[in-house]
């Protein structure tokens, strides 16, 4: 993954298995894809990601959270001093299980971006999933946005949906909003290292971002449903 002048120098932030980062490794393996992914730290020696990032050649870094409990500041200077050292402009939070300062999400205000598997502002936090499952939603997905001082807020940059079937289970619907999560985050980081993000009223503008021409409705409202008084009920078993 050589340099190249004009790619944007990016560090992706894990806590674990790194399959999102592992998307955004591949794309940033084009040499056209405008980011260079120019490290990958965990705040856990045994992220599965690291071994995959060094596999692919990516300078690797472990600043481990664990002795620094109760001290976020301290925390995120390591962290921070490890950004500038490899030289990094942007960074892309990819299952990053840490809570930021806000002093550190100001610093990079703009230029940090984070993926939440859930269609926000629905079901911030933990377990989307499970939650997305309670509350019966027939439509589920994932959000790419730039991160700003509240968890799992600040302005969005993509969002993919999927429908949420009868029968599923909380890893069956992970599943299927995971594969979203893959063709969705190395898009949105694209158009970040590019600097086609704009942000107007706390809301992100994305320049030459093309919308769907279709709407997805789950269910689909199929010609029985048009015609018999009483329809059956669809809905989850
Ligand atoms: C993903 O679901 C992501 O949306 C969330 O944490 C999970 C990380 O998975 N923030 P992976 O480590 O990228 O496989």
């Amino acid at each position: 993954m050589a340099g190249r002048p004009g790619r944007t120098r990016t560090a992706i932030l894990i806590s674990g298995r790194g399959s999102n980062m592992a998307a955004l490794l591949a794309a940033a393996a084009d040499p056209a894809y405008p980011a260079e992914i120019a490290l990958v730290l965990a705040n856990r020696a045994d992220a599965g990601g690291l071994a995959l990032a060094a596999a692919a050649g990516v300078p690797t870094a472990v600043v481990e959270s664990r002795p620094f409990r109760g001290d976020r500041e301290g925390f995120e200077r390591a962290v921070q001093a490890e950004l500038l050292h490899h030289d990094v402009a942007l960074v892309a939070l990819a299952g990053f299980m840490r809570v930021l300062t806000p002093g550190f999400v100001a610093a990079w205000e703009g230029r940090l971006v984070n993926i939440h598997p859930s269609l926000l502002p629905a079901f911030p936090g933990l377990d989307t999933h499970e939650r997305a499952l309670a509350a019966g939603v027939r439509l589920h997905g994932c959000t790419v946005h730039l991160v700003s001082a509240g968890v799992d807020e600040g302005p969005i940059l993509a969002q993919a949906a999927v429908p949420v079937l009868p029968g599923d289970t909380a890893a069956a619907l992970a599943a299927r909003v995971l594969e979203q999560e893959h063709r969705v985050y190395p898009a949105a980081l694209a158009w970040l290292a590019a600097g086609r993000v704009r942000i107007a009223a706390g809301r992100a503008m994305v320049a030459g971002a093309v919308a769907p021409g279709t709407a997805l409705l789950n269910p689909l409202p199929g010609p029985l449903a048009l015609l018999t008084p009483t329809p059956r009920v669809a809905g989850p078993e």
